[in-house]
């Protein structure tokens, strides 16, 4: 595999210091972003060459560029946090970059190595390290965004011979602006996110479009996010547009659905069934059906609901909706114990302040 050296070219029109702590304030999610970014370029001929920091902005393309009509793009998303010694550090991004790898597998693109993605983001950190909220600022931290896309100019359908890999970065707070408050969830009956055989665990941008339709479904009804279920027969529980999901049960099992080919692999998840026997849960993945969903809320089987992902960390999930009937909260108001007490051990490793015994954490300044 290739061995990238990223050249940093610094950019002479930085954002001054009090705008930019004026962001860092109040981040939100996915709104600004830092004042470099990274490009890299692959070719059929040449492989990855033109590897770069530089200036963030916009990004010349053809019309013709078969990204935009075929849309052959993978993404990641992790986040850098400041621990409290000053000191930067991310997330298992070997995973992602093994997650990065397949992704590209999936769809036709072509591989970067685990050194050269971690060495991206690296560069890109340390150039924009200012970017990083402070430590004990509550849920703050520098999101990552690597992606890759197809940028030959080039109408015939056929993997692209010229890709452009690209790593930005966003100061982010809570994803959801109501912090540990439920979201309510709308069962999307009609659409599904991704199929057998499709592409429904690689993280490529065509999954997060055909989510859409019933995001917008579940807001017309009220609901903050739609839970997709498998295509072929509108039973089992998958996943959200953009998270994996955990049921708590009460005889101590923690349930997720398992892997079908069409669910995302989170890295999350995968953090959540390990730390499980810390906590006393037993993990089990299998395929779960939306029915005891319904009922385990009523009956009190499932004691608590979440939702999880980089983006959202742990997330309670409360009111199920779907077409003619509803069922209650999954969880109570400002999540149940066991969601707290996941989401806890996981900021807590995130952030530095417990003993990383895994080897989960990279440190990147
Ligand atoms: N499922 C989908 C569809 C996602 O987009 C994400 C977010 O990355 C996840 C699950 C959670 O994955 P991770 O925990 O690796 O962020
Ligand atoms: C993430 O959790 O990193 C995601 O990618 C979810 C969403 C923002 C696409």
């Amino acid at each position: 595999m290739t061995q990238l050296t990223f050249t940093t070219e610094r950019s002479s029109n930085l954002v001054s210091d009090i705008e930019r702590e004026q962001i860092l304030s109040d981040p939100g999610f996915g709104t600004t972003f830092t004042d470099h970014m990274v490009t890299a370029t692959w070719t059929a001929e040449h492989g990855w060459h033109d590897a770069v920091v530089r200036e963030f902005g916009p990004l010349q393309l053809s019309p013709a560029a078969a990204v935009l009509h075929y849309a052959q793009e993978i993404f990641e998303g992790m986040k850098a946090y400041r621990h409290e010694d000053g000191s930067v550090w991310t997330f298992r991004p070997e995973a992602n970059a093994a997650r990065m790898a397949r992704s590209a597998r999936r769809l036709a693109l072509p591989e970067l190595s685990e050194e050269d993605f971690i060495a991206s983001l690296t560069a890109l950190v340390q150039a924009d390290e200012k970017w990083v909220p402070a430590y004990g600022t509550g849920e703050t931290s520098l999101y990552l965004r690597p992606f890759m896309f197809a940028s030959e100019a080039f109408l015939g359908v056929r993997p692209a011979r010229e890709v452009t890999y690209s790593v930005i970065a966003s100061p982010a707070g809570a994803y959801f602006k109501g912090g540990l408050k439920p979201v309510s969830l709308w069962v999307s009956q009609d659409y599904a996110r991704a199929g057998d055989g499709g592409t429904g665990a690689a993280k490529c941008g065509g999954n997060y479009a055909s989510s859409m339709a019933g995001q917008i479904e579940g807001a017309d009804h009220g609901c903050d996010q739609a839970v997709f279920l498998d295509s072929a027969t509108h039973t089992y529980i998958e996943e959200l547009g953009g998270m994996n999901l955990f049921f708590v049960m009460k005889d101590g099992r923690l349930r997720t659905p398992a892997l079908t080919g069409s669910i995302l692999e989170g890295i999350t998840r995968d953090s959540i069934l390990t730390l499980a026997k810390d906590l006393d849960l037993e993990p089990v993945q299998e395929r779960i059906e939306i029915q005891e969903w319904k009922d385990g809320v009523v009956s009190g089987e499932i004691t608590e609901i979440f939702a999880c992902g980089t983006a959202a960390v742990v997330t309670p999930v409360g009111e199920l909706r779907w077409d003619g009937g509803s069922a209650p909260s999954g969880s109570p108001e400002g999540g149940g114990e066991v969601t707290r007490a996941i989401r806890s051990t996981l900021l807590d490793i995130q952030y530095g302040r417990a003993t990383d015994t895994r080897g989960w954490m990279t440190r990147l300044v």
